[in-house]
């Protein structure tokens, strides 16, 4: 078998059309959309990823600004521009980079994010209401896979998913969404006995580890949905995925690429919870 790609570049603009119009309709209300995006320091990657969150921004109409700080910022000055941001009307979603430099704890900063601007679901009222089936903002990486596994009319009900990473960002968020969408749901981490055999059962496997290509060929079910979050970068330069793309799309039913999988909906589920935090704003509630 060979697998039908998840072209999640293609959904995502099929979506941020959508979200232009709907940016429009809310303009013409006399609310226009606004992100705050605070980056510290230099890491490469953060760098690359907030320049694509503001052109995205760009794109639809949403308003955006970022807030740029030297490394060296304390948590007390990172904490005082979350509150101003948190006060300020033409701001409906805040999204503090991560990771942050060492000496500043990254709990203590999402804490004190206003949940209704909180655009990464983040906040532990946030992660409070996604595990009760309430959710206010799902995080953008999971909600971006339930959303490109819905566009492509693969159903979820009764199947084995199997998620490779327990992170607060994509691991823990997406076990949540599919078993709320009626998934038997196995997470998997380091110290798993017999990955490779919990990664056969899969129907629907999330690989988020941050390691390239471990997930081979005899690791994968004939006819799996195969959803690709990492994104690696070798020394020759290119990008890779936590999945080895050659061998596991000869036995996969579908497969996310890596680039053009899960990054282009992450950063659109983004400009989706900023229309909503705005729009959330004029409904008073
Ligand atoms: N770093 C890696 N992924 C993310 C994300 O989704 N949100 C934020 N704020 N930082 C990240």
């Amino acid at each position: 078998m060979t697998a039908k790609v998840l072209d999640g570049k293609a959904i995502s603009e099929e979506i941020k059309a959508k979200i232009k119009v709907d940016v429009g309709r809310l303009k013409e209300k006399g609310v226009t959309p606004g992100l705050a995006v605070v980056l510290v320091g230099d890491n490469p990657a953060s760098k690359v990823y907030v320049k694509n969150k503001q052109k995205a921004c760009e794109a639809v109409g949403i308003y955006s600004e970022e807030h740029k700080l030297p490394e060296a910022t304390t948590q007390e000055d990172l904490l005082s521009i979350v509150e101003r941001l948190n006060k300020d009307s033409k701001i409906h979603g805040i999204l503090v980079q991560l990771p942050l430099p060492k000496h500043i704890d990254s709990d203590t900063v999402l804490k004190a994010i206003n949940p209704f601007k909180d655009v990464d679901g983040f906040h532990p009222y946030n992660v409070g209401m996604l595990m009760i089936g309430d959710p206010i903002f799902i995080p953008c990486t999971p909600y971006g896979i339930m959303k490109m596994i819905e566009h492509s009319g693969i159903s979820v009900e009764g199947k084995t998913a199997v998620i490779v990473g327990r992170s607060n960002i994509v691991g823990k968020p997406v076990a949540l969404l599919l078993m709320q969408k009626n998934a038997t749901v196995t997470v998997c981490h380091s110290k798993t006995k017999d990955l490779d055999e919990v990664c056969r059962s899969a129907d629907i496997l999330v690989a988020a580890i941050g390691k390239p290509k471990i997930i081979k060929g005899n690791m994968v079910k004939e006819g799996a949905v195969i959803i690709d979050v990492g994104i690696n970068r070798l020394d020759d330069g290119s990008l890779v995925g936590d999945v080895d793309y050659d061998e596991v799309s000869k036995k996969a039913g579908w497969i996310t690429p890596v680039p053009g999988g899960v990054g282009p909906m992450t950063i659109t589920m983004l400009l989706n919870n900023t229309l909503d935090a705005a729009r959330r704003s004029t409904e008073g509630s």
